[in-house]
């Protein structure tokens, strides 16, 4: 039969994955801030098929919020989580508190250089530190073979695979494509907060996106063009505000002027209010 529990305690997870570890099973984790959408159930079904017990965390982590963003709003529905997750046959899914996680008076983070001071780390400062000072801990906590994370936070996924090598972390990280709606638009927890014509709005992201890999795949090579071609897509939109549009090296993360190899093509847009962010890497054929 298949075994599921909701926990919230540190305790509970090394009790569990003791168990689990004397039986010599494989572990899988997959790190959230809850309010699942088929996004994460893409990567619970991964770690399901690669792995003999799943751990799906779901915290939403307050160390990697900026002060004007959205914590305190961050949409939560832990019940609908928790069914989402047992239907995607995970075992275990972590929910602890933030006092469980963060000792008051805690005083050590992680901090990777170079790769988060540009796109979202530029615009968000303290982000990354936030977010791999979380994902250490619970790498610490749960200790999984593997862990999964969605392509669609590009920058993030390459941050991590940095911190996992330069501390030596024994965790295979596997990168799982972006999971879109029918008519394009990356799923993210954030398009909750979309307004039925802001969400049609939102559309503007995607299609750029597309304009952008047309002209790549015909043979443009230079950023700049690149760039001008998804800014006239998304400036149709009166109400979307561009926060970026990078082209960089997809594993430095350095801007990248000629296209000539591997390039993550990345932006971040406001519709309204709602920060989003969408991305391809596209490589060059030689
Ligand atoms: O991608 C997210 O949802 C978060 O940044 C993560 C990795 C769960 C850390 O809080």
């Amino acid at each position: 039969m298949h075994k599921f529990k909701v926990i919230h305690t540190i305790k509970e997870v090394r009790q569990c994955i003791k168990e689990w570890r004397k039986e010599g099973l494989s572990i899988g984790l997959v790190t959230t801030m809850g309010y699942l959408h088929e996004g994460h159930k893409s990567l619970i079904d991964r770690a399901s098929e690669e792995n003999d017990k799943v751990v799906v965390s779901v915290f939403v982590n307050p160390i990697q919020f900026g002060a004007n963003e959205d914590l305190n709003t961050y949409p939560r529905y832990i019940e609908r989580d928790a069914k989402i997750c047992e239907e995607a046959r995970a075992n275990l899914v972590f929910n602890p508190e933030s006092k469980e996680m963060y000792f008051e008076d805690a005083a050590t983070y992680v901090n990777v250089e170079g790769l988060t001071t540009g796109l979202c780390g530029a615009k968000r400062p303290g982000h990354f530190r936030g977010v791999c000072t979380v994902v250490s801990k619970l790498f610490n906590i749960v200790t999984p073979d593997k862990a999964y994370f969605g392509e669609k936070d590009a920058q993030q996924l390459a941050v991590i695979k940095r911190m996992v090598k330069d501390l030596n972390f024994n965790i295979e990280i596997v990168g799982c494509p972006i999971v879109r709606e029918k008519d394009g638009l990356a799923k993210s927890s954030r398009n909750t907060y979309l307004s039925v014509r802001e969400r049609e709005e939102a559309l503007c992201l995607n299609k750029s996106l597309k304009k952008a890999k047309e002209i790549l795949t015909k043979g443009e090579t230079y950023s700049d063009k690149i760039r001008k071609t998804i800014e006239e897509e998304i400036t149709k939109v009166p109400s979307a505000k561009i926060d970026y549009i990078e082209i960089v090296d997809s594993l430095s993360l350095s801007p990248v002027e000629k296209i000539e190899k591997s390039v993550l093509i990345a932006i971040a847009v406001y519709i309204g209010k709602t920060r989003l962010i969408d991305n391809f890497t596209f490589e060059k054929e030689k």
